[in-house]
Formats: C-alpha cells, sequence, structure tokens
C-alpha cells in the first residue's frame, strides 16, 4: 500500500518538477540576437558615456553592451534579461573583462523590472515592445536620460538622431538616439521688467510651440523653441523688430529658471512657475 503511495506522488510530481524547470525557460518577449561589436561601439557613442552614468541594457543578452562601456568609460552598468542563462552568461563575461565591481545582472521581466535610476539606457527589442515599453519610459526615467535603440524606434516620438550603423545579416541596421525630455506643457507665470509674463506651452515629446502673453494682453509667439532633457530654449519678439528676446532655462516640476537676454546685455534671472493643474500629458 505504502509502494502505492510513493509511485502516486512521483507520477503527481514529475508534471510539477517539469513545470519548475519550464518556470526557468523564461517567456521571452524577443529572442536573443547579439549586437555587433562595432554596432555597440557606435550606440555607446551616441550616448556620450561619462563616467558618472549608469547605463541600463534592456534585454541585455551576453551583457555585452554594458562590458564594453564599464570598460571603455568607466561607467557603472545593470543589464537586465528576462532568461537566466543570459544572466549567467553576462556574470561571467563581466568576471573576465574584469567590471564586475562595477556592473550588476539582473534576471527580470523589463516591464517589471525598476530602472529609475539610468542616466542613459540601451535596447535592442523589436518595434512593438519599444512602443509598449515607451509609457513606462516616461513614468520612471528621469528627464534628460539618454536612450539608444538598436535597429527599431518608437513609433511617433521621433528621434533626435537616427544613425546607419551599417550593413548586417539580414540589411541595414540604424541606431536611434533621444533624450528623454521635461514635461513643459501648460502655463508658466513670472515677472520681467516689471511686466507678468505668461508662457503657454503646448508640447508632444521633446517638440514644443507656444506663445507668450505680457500683462494678461498682447499674445506673442515663441520662436526657435527647443527643449533637451530638462533644458528649454526660445525667442520672443515684440512689436519692435529690433527686439529680441532669448530665454535659456531649466524646468524642474512646476519651477521653470534661467536667463532673458535681450540683444545687447548680460541677461536677467528669470523664474516661472507653473499652474499644475494646466500640465497635460506628453507622451
Ligand atoms: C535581441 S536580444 C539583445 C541582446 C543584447 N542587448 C544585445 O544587443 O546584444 C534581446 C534580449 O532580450 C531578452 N528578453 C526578451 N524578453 C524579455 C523581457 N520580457 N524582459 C527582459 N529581457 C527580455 C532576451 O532574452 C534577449 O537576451
Amino acid at each position: 500500500m505504502k509502494g502505492i503511495v510513493y509511485v502516486i506522488i512521483a507520477v503527481l510530481l514529475v508534471p510539477c518538477a517539469a513545470l519548475s524547470s519550464g518556470g526557468q525557460e523564461a517567456r521571452l518577449d524577443v529572442p536573443y540576437v547579439q549586437t555587433e561589436d562595432y554596432i555597440v561601439d557606435k550606440m555607446l557613442g551616441l550616448l556620450e558615456l561619462r563616467s558618472s552614468d549608469i547605463l541600463y541594457d534592456l534585454g541585455c543578452g551576453d551583457g555585452r553592451i554594458i562590458i564594453q562601456a564599464a570598460k571603455k568609460t568607466g561607467i557603472r552598468g545593470v543589464g537586465i534579461d528576462i532568461d537566466p542563462r543570459r544572466i549567467e552568461e553576462s556574470r561571467a563575461n563581466a568576471i573576465a573583462a574584469r567590471v564586475d565591481d562595477r556592473t550588476v545582472f539582473l534576471q527580470q521581466d523589463l516591464f517589471r523590472s525598476d530602472f529609475a535610476g539610468a542616466t542613459a539606457v540601451a535596447m535592442f527589442l523589436l518595434p512593438e515592445l519599444n512602443l509598449r515599453l515607451r509609457p513606462k519610459l516616461f513614468r520612471d526615467l528621469k528627464p534628460g536620460t539618454r536612450i539608444v535603440s538598436h535597429n527599431f524606434d518608437m513609433g511617433d516620438w521621433e528621434p533626435d538622431k537616427k544613425v546607419f550603423a551599417g550593413l548586417w545579416g539580414d540589411g541595414l541596421h540604424y541606431i536611434y538616439f533621444w533624450v528623454l525630455p521635461a514635461n513643459v506643457s501648460g502655463r508658466w507665470q513670472g515677472y520681467y521688467d516689471k511686466e507678468e509674463w505668461t508662457l503657454t506651452i503646448r508640447q508632444r515629446f521633446q517638440r514644443i510651440e507656444g506663445s507668450l502673453s505680457v500683462n494678461g494682453c498682447t499674445a506673442l509667439p515663441l520662436t526657435d523653441m527647443t527643449l533637451t532633457g530638462d533644458t528649454i530654449r526660445f525667442v520672443a519678439r515684440s512689436g519692435d523688430p529690433n527686439r529680441r528676446i532669448v530665454f535659456e532655462g531649466k524646468a524642474a516640476g512646476n519651477i521653470m529658471e534661467g536667463l532673458v537676454k535681450e540683444t545687447s546685455g548680460a541677461g536677467t534671472v528669470w523664474k516661472s512657475t507653473r499652474d499644475p493643474a494646466t500640465a497635460n500629458p506628453i507622451e
């Protein structure tokens, strides 16, 4: 009788074991394909890494992007991959390259992982995955974080740069580069030259346009508007064609601070605050 019970338990356990080892067979959202080393070099070049950077590779494969970056620029890096075999390889490769003190490899699903600490991000996924990931990038990353993607874009979020990477295997390869923009949309108020300035900014990703009203009336169009991370620049022209007012500053949450410069002169510190209720999603 005892023997029969053991047999029944063993039969029940076999599928469980198969399931748990099946659990190790991670479900990949994108298959494992390595980025060629010379393309990795071009990706790192676009990121312009400094030793203070923290680079994440989302779906890190054998860890080559993080390891190459750590070796060449001294950055710290984190590789995330859902497949435990890739994480094992990455850790072994980091030890062999003597960068294991500056690199960490985590077996995680990139859609559930925390990469808010990144200052730079690399990825080689698929177009639909980039699009699925995009809201999380905007939610989690700090403005100014640089992002490179081997071969795949992010839909209607236009890249700041698109660079030809080379002819490789299945055809032409490109690298896409973005700087994650701050959200500067909405209505901002501050004083300049004893006049009340109200800036109204409309924004879609890093593209911005807007107008400036002075003391609640004249609405001047703003020109040459750029936003790179948290750095904003624009030009306001008054009725006087010789008067050109250039603003350059940084936005942090609901505060924007910087310098206003007229055609001549050293510039005046300018600070404005945004009514939070006027900010819109930019993604
Ligand atoms: C195309 S490979 C890129 C590898 C490496 N970044 C490179 O460029 O050489 C994509 C990697 O993403 C991993 N992956 C697939 N789905 C994932 C997910 N949901 N979370 C984390 N990694 C995933 C795969 O295991 C694979 O190693």
